[in-house]
């Protein structure tokens, strides 16, 4: 947390829309140490009148396939962005959750232009919206493109909260009917999907302020508990209680954590010895 203080302290001043002004400060500041890089912000910061329009041409750029121009992605993203009365507020929670996790993340304006989790989770986002509203074709088609160019495979009716990072990101497969709550940070490579034994509502629900390590497998559909987290490399298939720590294939409870929200502190240290849980 001291990492992400010192971040705040250097951008903190009072704005209606404090994400974005730092957005536009930074890029400012990257063009005027590399002229060579300024074309590029100025395209797709600089250039644009809001956050929402840098993700719209950003994005859209990114999934145009041969089939499907950038105008017509982009219009899709116009869309959503002035129909959802949330969600402005919920992509800024997304830019500030990796901001304040990450401890690579040193400008708002990296996971807007550069990182591929906050790209996907953006896309899955837009994918939601058209499922939700009917339009499974174009959800299937950014679900398919997304897997292709991001490496994040999400079923366009997974349900997600807000902020939500997604480290790295490659290798993320989400199912269905799994959800995802409020402020769940998870690393590369997670599954949340059935066990391939029941049908219907099959996938987990993550609830808020879990902490999912990279290569883990949750599987079935099994409540991963408030301010819980999950070991690197485990296989999850009980529920997991409420802020304990699991680990191992098939994962075990290890510890009960000592504080809440480990997402929010990307705390990977076990807590001291008093609290764990050895039986
Ligand atoms: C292996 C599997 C098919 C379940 O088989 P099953 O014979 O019905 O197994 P059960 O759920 O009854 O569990 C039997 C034992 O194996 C263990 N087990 C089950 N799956 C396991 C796994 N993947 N890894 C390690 N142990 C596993 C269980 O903990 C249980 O141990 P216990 O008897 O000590 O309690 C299923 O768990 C699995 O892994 N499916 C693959 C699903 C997948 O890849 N999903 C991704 C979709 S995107």
């Amino acid at each position: 947390m001291q990492h992400s203080n010192q971040k705040k302290a250097k951008t903190q001043k009072l704005s209606i829309d404090p994400i974005w002004d730092n957005i536009r400060n930074e890029a400012t500041d990257a063009s005027s140490k590399d002229p060579m890089i300024s074309s590029f912000m100025y395209s797709t910061i600089l250039g644009q009148k809001s956050l929402e329009d840098v993700l719209s041409l950003q994005l859209s750029k990114l999934l145009k396939t041969i089939s499907i121009e950038d105008r017509v992605i982009k219009e899709l993203f116009d869309e959503f962005y002035s129909t959802d009365s949330q969600i402005q507020q919920v992509i800024r929670a997304d830019i500030a959750a990796v901001f304040d996790r990450d401890p690579a993340c040193h400008r708002y304006l990296e996971p807007v232009i550069y990182f591929k989790g906050f790209h996907a989770l953006q896309t899955h986002r837009l994918a939601n919206w058209l499922w939700n509203n009917n339009r499974i074709e174009f959800a299937y088609y950014l679900q398919s493109v997304s897997s292709r160019i991001f490496s994040v495979d999400i079923h366009p009716a997974a349900k997600f909260g807000r902020g939500i990072f997604i480290d790295h990101a490659t290798g993320i497969v989400i199912g269905e009917t799994a959800e995802v709550n409020d402020n769940v940070s998870m690393l590369h490579d997670v599954t949340l999907g059935g066990t391939g034994k029941k049908s219907g509502d099959r996938h987990p629900k993550v609830k808020s302020g879990v902490l999912i390590g990279a290569g883990t497998k949750i599987l079935g559909n099994i409540n991963i508990g408030i301010s819980s987290r999950i070991a690197a490399g485990s296989v999850v298939l009980q529920d997991v209680p409420d802020g304990t720590t699991v680990a191992g294939v098939p994962a075990r409870v290890i510890a009960q954590n000592d504080r809440d929200y480990p997402s929010q502190h990307m705390e990977h240290m076990l807590p001291s010895d008093d609290s764990k849980n050895k039986s």
